[in-house]
């Protein structure tokens, strides 16, 4: 059985350890989109994580509608996040980027166009924007063109992360975004070659792979889901069906790793998980399989044990631990974060936790 700090490889990048952290929105990039010093202070800090998944990070203009989160479209970007990247390096992590195309939960003050998704629905709840919270406007239904030309900025974005000088991709097929709104049954009404059957809805999220492993080879590429949970008015009507179909799929690609919010305690949202879908996926995925969801060091140690997960994913303790991985070592308390600072600010919680030894200094 692996321990959490035996050394792990996905694909082709190899982790010293089997904590990730997981992808963590912290909107600290500003309205252009671009990473900065800050950003990279805070990720290197990070690095002795086993492998670093960036923040949500948008493809294009179109598919960012989170207020100051980077993107991946353009050469600024592309430097910014040289910064992190290099960052990181020299304090011997590893990092993927976050590939993000929101779908309809992108408000036009944000997206300049009406939003795309799978079908006209209109997601529920507010939008973030640069004038507070506004109601989501109804989404356009994806033409199988707008789907090409998709599946091309996720392969330009893919492109931009290897240049920025990142270890690979994971592209975020969950919590509800444009790859959940294709793949689960509540938001996709399409009567096309991309809805109904899974078959169908499998389809985008294999095709984003497909072209993204072309064109940066799949050793390089992983995905994200969040199965068993209802996330931004997105759930399925048979979890296990879905995401076994998706488990032999995978196989088929190659993926060589996924991660899972698979939550196994009600969200902060207040969505009541549904039945894990790691077991079904585990007997037909040879891949490595990543768990997260309010894990601690002793629940992580307990989850390793089950044989399931190949290593952990944290996000929370992260924000407000740079040095989780020697916390977990040691089996020294974990500092709680500020939620106030989470999603925006600047430095203020956001580079300034501690680490261990300062915390006992202070
Ligand atoms: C501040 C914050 C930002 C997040 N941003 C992202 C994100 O960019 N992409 C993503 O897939 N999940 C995101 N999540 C979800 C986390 O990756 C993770 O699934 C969740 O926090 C549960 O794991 P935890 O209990 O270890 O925190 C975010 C969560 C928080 C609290």
């Amino acid at each position: 059985m692996a321990s959490l700090f035996d050394p792990l490889d996905l694909g082709s990048i190899e982790l010293a350890n089997r904590i990730a952290m997981a992808p963590l929105t912290r909107a600290r990039a500003g309205r252009d989109a671009v990473p900065n010093d800050l950003m990279a202070a805070y990720y290197a800090q990070r690095a002795s994580a086993g492998l670093i998944i960036s923040e949500a990070t948008g493809i294009s203009r179109e598919g960012l509608g989170w207020p100051n989160a980077p993107g991946l479209w353009n050469n600024a970007q592309v430097e910014g996040w040289r910064l992190v990247t290099n960052a990181v390096h020299r304090e011997g992590g590893r990092i993927v980027a976050q590939l993000w195309h929101m779908g309809r939960l992108v408000h036009p003050d944000l997206g300049l166009a009406q939003p795309i998704s799978s079908s006209a629905t209109t997601a529920p709840d507010f939008a973030h924007t640069y004038e507070g919270k506004k109601p989501y406007v109804e989404a356009r239904p994806a033409t199988t063109s707008d789907i090409r030309r998709i599946v091309g900025d996720y392969v330009c974005a893919a492109k931009k992360a290897i240049a920025a000088g990142f270890d690979g991709v994971q592209i975020h097929g969950a919590n509800g975004y444009l790859v959940d709104q294709f793949l689960r049954d509540s938001a996709n009404f399409r009567s096309d070659d991309y809805g109904g059957s899974i078959e169908n809805r499998l389809r985008f999220a294999s095709e984003v792979l497909e072209a993204v492993g072309d064109a940066i080879g799949m050793d390089r590429v992983g995905i994200r889901f969040s199965p068993n949970i209802y996330s931004q008015g997105v759930e399925d009507s048979g979890p296990i069906p879905l995401f076994t179909a998706l488990a032999g799929r995978l196989e088929e690609l190659k993926v060589p790793w996924i991660e899972l919010r698979e939550a196994h305690q009600p969200t902060s949202a207040g969505a009541i998980p549904t039945a894990p879908v790691s077991p079904a996926m585990r007997k037909l995925y040879s891949g490595k399989i990543l768990l997260n969801s309010d894990y601690d060091g002793p629940s992580a140690r307990a989850r390793m044990a089950e044989g399931i997960a190949d290593g952990i994913s944290f996000g929370r303790p992260f924000i407000s631990n740079p040095d989780l991985v020697s916390r977990i070592a040691l089996r020294a308390p974990l500092s709680p974060g500020d939620v106030a600072t989470f999603y925006s600010g600047d430095a203020r919680g956001y580079i300034d936790y501690p680490m261990l030894g300062e915390a006992a200094a202070a």
